[in-house]
């Protein structure tokens, strides 16, 4: 096993031990993939400042999310068909978390299901709520969660159509996999993915399959979100989940400051500054470039997470730095856990840590609650380039 230093090096494991169609999955945006790219290309445009004569002793990446403890403000996001880029791939993820002490969010659109996951951990996790037009499926959904014990329902508001991305489409995405010629001759090549996925307690959406009545095929992300997702998800019925779920809820998928004002105005707990990781709206600016007009407008009215773009510790501290009050990763665990499991998906947070830890102290700060835009150096222009 080459030594692993960084999450590219787990990308290039993840990239040959995984079937193609779930590695473009993970690894593509919508459309021309420009928001895609720029979610990364933005945050190398953000440098540091270099500080000495510090010190730089005792250190600490520790603090809170919605009044959780976490050993450093960095949350798994939820991603879905996560148990196809590894057997129990939720499981595997949400334990590492657990160990690791961070939060993990289980997907709507797992494999594995809300109860595998809370059978397998003892941390809470949370719950992420696609809206579907099927009320009563919803209020069995959220009150599954309940059950669950999750310790907070994040709404996903960007994808209530889903973002036309040509991979997946090429690909036929499908959880199990449809067996065509071209995905035969690719899983031939996955021989350790496909023995794994032969134990693999599903193979299937496990929150949906078995809970819906007169579903027969839900193997189709892109079918299923056309047929069922609600697309007249709107402020009102956003309230009425919150109210029907009683606890923290976090909106994910905001990317400007009006939206923002109204997250906060229906009392979320947190807002996730996310372009859904460039799947969603190709041509929306990266979330990094969004996150300052966004802090601005809601200033402490409500907890600001980001996602999108975020590959290293070193991103993590850009986000904290500019206001962010932790972030999400998404692509960076995948690629652990597609290349080893549980183990990898440890040794990304290992790897995210280990960065964080080390570029706190070279800009010269002891604990990630100090961090400030005096850490960066920003272009001038990086916030203003673009006008309403
Ligand atoms: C679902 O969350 C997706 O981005 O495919």
């Amino acid at each position: 096993m080459p030594v692993i230093t960084n999450i590219q090096d787990l990308k290039r494991i993840y990239e040959r031990r995984v079937p193609r169609m779930f590695f473009d999955y993970a690894e593509s945006g919508s459309w021309t993939e420009q928001t895609f790219r720029e979610n990364t290309s933005d945050f190398e445009q953000i440098r540091l400042r270099q500080r000495v004569a510090v010190d730089m002793s005792g250190r600490s990446t520790c603090g809170q999310m919605i009044g959780e403890d976490v050993a450093m403000p960095v949350a798994l996001a939820p991603v879905g068909l996560t148990g196809m880029q590894h057997a129990d791939g939720e499981i595997k993820a949400a334990k590492a978390a657990e160990d690791f002490g961070v939060p993990f969010t289980l997907s709507t659109m797992s494999i594995n299901s809300i109860e595998d996951v809370a059978e397998a951990t003892t941390r809470p996790f949370w719950f992420q709520l696609y809206t579907m037009k099927d009320d009563d499926y919803i209020r069995r959904l959220i009150q599954r969660a309940k059950d669950a014990k999750c310790s907070a329902l994040v709404i996903t508001l960007d994808l209530q159509i889903l973002g036309q991305r040509h991979k997946d489409l090429k690909n036929g995405l499908s959880a199990p996999p449809k067996l065509t010629p071209s995905t035969i001759a690719n899983l031939m090549t996955k021989w350790t993915w496909g023995v794994q996925m032969l134990g693999a307690k599903r193979r299937e959406f496990g929150n949906i399959v078995g809970h819906v009545d007169g579903i027969s095929d839900a193997s189709s992300l892109g079918a299923w979100t056309a047929e069922q997702f609600d697309p007249s998800l709107d402020w009102g019925k956003i309230a009425k989940l919150k109210e029907m779920w009683g606890g923290k809820v976090i909106l994910k998928g905001i990317l400007d400051a009006e939206d923002a004002r109204m997250a906060a105005k229906v009392g979320a707990d947190a807002i996730v500054v996310s372009n859904h990781g460039g799947r969603q709206l190709d041509g929306a600016l990266s979330s990094i470039r969004m996150l300052p007009q966004i802090l601005d407008a809601v200033g402490d009215d409500v907890e600001v997470h980001l996602d999108s773009g975020i590959r290293s510790g070193q991103d993590v501290l850009k986000a904290l730095a500019m206001g962010a009050k932790g972030t999400m990763i998404g692509r960076a665990f995948v690629y652990g856990l597609g290349a080893m499991g549980q183990k990898g998906v440890t040794t990304a947070l290992e790897v995210i840590h280990k960065e964080l830890d080390t570029t706190m102290a070279l800009c010269g700060e002891r604990h990630v609650s100090d961090l400030g835009r005096h850490n960066l150096l920003i272009p001038k222009d990086f916030e203003g380039r673009w006008q309403a």
